[in-house]
């Protein structure tokens, strides 16, 4: 009996060692290129996460929807199917409706601003808004600018009428075309290019980085540079699953995470033009400037969305971007002098 309860404490004692021998296995999925801003940002957490742990954490990166797509990765981060995911801000309304603001047209001036409002106290607090649903925002990482796309030239908002336009599942982007009288429809990253190609849709809105890795502008005919809203991330993890890792692997893991964030923002601000002009030099779309007038009548037309959702996001939130833009304003103006 001794003997036997001594061969089972032997295993009590083992099981822990056996089981730390073990790397933690850290799924990271997400629906872009590898070569995009969000790609990179993904992979070099994982350089830096394994350098950092040899032989502690092991991190699997599932670019391009490989794993799961943009309408079951929410689900599968819950359920602790995958560790870590960088959705767009878009995506996120069902767990809370402030992050709305990210998607309120012509709202930021440039990716500064956006960068400005994140870092800011609004922005930070966004990332601890949805710890009730399980999830911990570990932070926000850029794309860009959106650039409207379609098989006709979109000059001004009436242009755009009655036209099918592909988007996230945001319900702001759903009133912000169906205030043009256009005819959006919620479609996961993965089927854009076939909807595009079939003539599902007639057009869509994405940053350069997207529109050229996912070859969108091989399947349309015009891009208009909007710069009318702002595609970005926020980096999020399972709660209970962060809280559970050591403390020290949890600590180390977070510093990985902030450096791997800092690398996918630089090139995010530094390959948006490269880009740009990849799309320009492939001729397949044409790329059409819109006129500071022309900016003004789409400003006016998409107004009314703000309006809609300011309940929703809280004034103080929408007053707080409106405030980065101004910073954007000043400095400019001191700059020139
Ligand atoms: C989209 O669905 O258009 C984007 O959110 C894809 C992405 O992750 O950039």
């Amino acid at each position: 009996m001794f003997k036997r309860l001594l061969a089972i404490a032997a295993v009590l004692v083992l099981t822990p060692a056996v089981a730390s021998a073990d790397p933690i296995v850290i799924k990271y999925s997400h629906v872009v290129a590898e070569q995009t801003p969000k790609g990179q940002a993904a992979l070099k957490f994982k350089e830096l996460a394994e350098k950092k742990f040899p032989g502690r954490v092991e991190v699997q990166v599932f670019p391009n929807s490989q794993l799961f797509g943009d309408g079951k990765e929410m689900e599968a981060l819950l359920l602790g199917d995958v560790q870590i995911i960088a959705p767009s801000l878009s995506k996120f309304s069902k767990y809370t409706p402030k992050l709305q603001v990210f998607d309120l047209p012509f709202l930021f001036d440039n990716l500064q601003a956006v960068d400005r409002f994140q870092a800011g106290p609004h922005g930070q607090a966004l990332l601890d808004s949805m710890s009730d649903k399980g999830l911990k925002g570990l932070g926000y990482l850029h794309n860009g600018m959106k650039q409207l796309s379609a098989n006709k030239p979109l000059h001004l908002p009436a242009d755009a009428k009655g036209l099918k336009f592909r988007i996230q599942s945001s319900d702001v982007l759903e009133a912000q075309f169906k205030v043009l009288g256009a005819n959006p429809q919620k479609i996961a990253f993965a089927e854009v290019y076939q909807a595009l190609q079939s003539g599902v849709v007639d057009g869509t809105e994405n940053p350069w980085s997207n529109t050229y890795t996912k070859k969108f502008y091989e399947v349309q005919k015009y891009i208009m540079e909007s710069d009318h809203g702002v595609l970005d991330y926020m980096v999020v993890t399972n709660a209970p699953w962060w809280n559970s890792l050591p403390a020290d692997i949890r600590k180390g893991l977070g510093e990985a995470m902030t450096e791997a964030i800092n690398h996918g923002n630089k090139i995010a601000f530094d390959e948006a033009a490269g880009y740009r002009q990849k799309v320009i030099d492939d001729k397949k779309a044409e790329v059409l400037p819109m006129t500071r007038a022309e900016l003004n009548q789409w400003r006016k037309a998409m107004a009314p969305v703000w309006r809609q959702f300011e309940p929703e996001i809280g004034r103080d939130v929408i007053n707080a971007a409106l405030k980065a833009n101004n910073r954007t304003a000043m400095k400019a103006a001191s700059n020139t002098k």
